[in-house]
């Protein structure tokens, strides 16, 4: 049976990370769409093609926007799903937004704020981007973003990052940064989270600990945990089959 058919709200809206866009969905969206599902994957404010060109992106404002998008297509209700900085997104949507979540998907995610040495840190990467723009960090950033095995075995999947993160506008990354740093302690929302909840993590993900995972794990009551082995922060890309696999049982678990 297909995956539509299985669900009420057969929508699914996926989030993007930082500094990335949309296309990095690519893989997610064929299979999703050849289940007969509808997704939806947004450039968030200020990245890839969105136009924003304010001061600060800020994850409440991010959400609101994915609502304005449901509104538009007419969806009322979806399966929110969001990697890293889109996890943040995923939180605020819920928070703001209870009633039209059908589940939840996180991925590479981590619920606690910015303390004060993290917002130093990303007020330095904005100005940096801004003056010295992305090319400048782009290989300093590909080994914190993908598992050694990756990197060694996997060029097209290196140069579809290494494409996606030169064409991320400076002024983009720069609000972003300084959206993640005004973000909510997420963590003390976690135990109001009722609907059915996918936590994935890489296993080799260097910016996501295990113990971000299972922090959000412990805090709702209804998720489970899946680890994709040979995966780092960018899981969905480096194991696009292993990640659908893990997603469409989840959507099946949950009719
Ligand atoms: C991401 O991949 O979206 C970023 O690592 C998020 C962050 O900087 O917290």
């Amino acid at each position: 049976m297909k995956l539509k058919q299985l669900l009420n709200e057969p929508a699914i809206a996926l989030l993007h990370g930082f500094p990335f866009d949309r296309s990095m969905w690519r893989k997610q969206i064929d299979f999703l769409s050849a289940n007969g599902f509808r997704a939806i994957a947004p450039d968030l404010r200020g990245l890839g093609e969105n136009r924003f060109n304010g001061e600060i992106a800020t994850m409440d404002d991010m959400a609101r926007d994915v609502a304005a998008l449901m509104d538009e297509l007419r969806i009322d209700q979806a399966v929110i799903c969001g990697l890293s900085m889109g996890s943040y997104v995923v939180f605020e949507f819920v928070r703001l937004f209870p009633s039209r979540v059908r589940a939840l998907v996180l991925a590479g995610a981590r619920a606690q704020g910015a303390d004060e040495a993290e917002r130093k840190s990303r007020e330095n990467k904005a100005q940096d981007v801004l003056n010295d723009g992305i090319g400048a960090f782009v290989e300093a950033m590909l080994p914190d973003l993908l598992a050694p095995k990756t990197l060694a075995e996997k060029p097209a999947v290196v140069a579809r990052v290494r494409e996606m993160i030169l064409r991320t506008n400076p002024h983009g990354a720069a609000a972003a940064q300084r959206g993640m740093a005004a973000r909510r302690d997420y963590s003390v929302d976690l135990s109001a989270i009722s609907v059915p909840t996918l936590i994935i993590a890489g296993r080799e993900d260097v910016i996501r600990k295990p113990d971000d995972a299972e922090l959000i794990h412990r805090g709702i009551t209804k998720s489970i945990l899946e680890v994709i082995d040979d995966a780092g922060h960018l899981m969905n890309m480096e194991q696009p089959d292993l990640f659908n696999r893990v997603v469409a049982n989840f959507l099946r678990m949950i009719h």
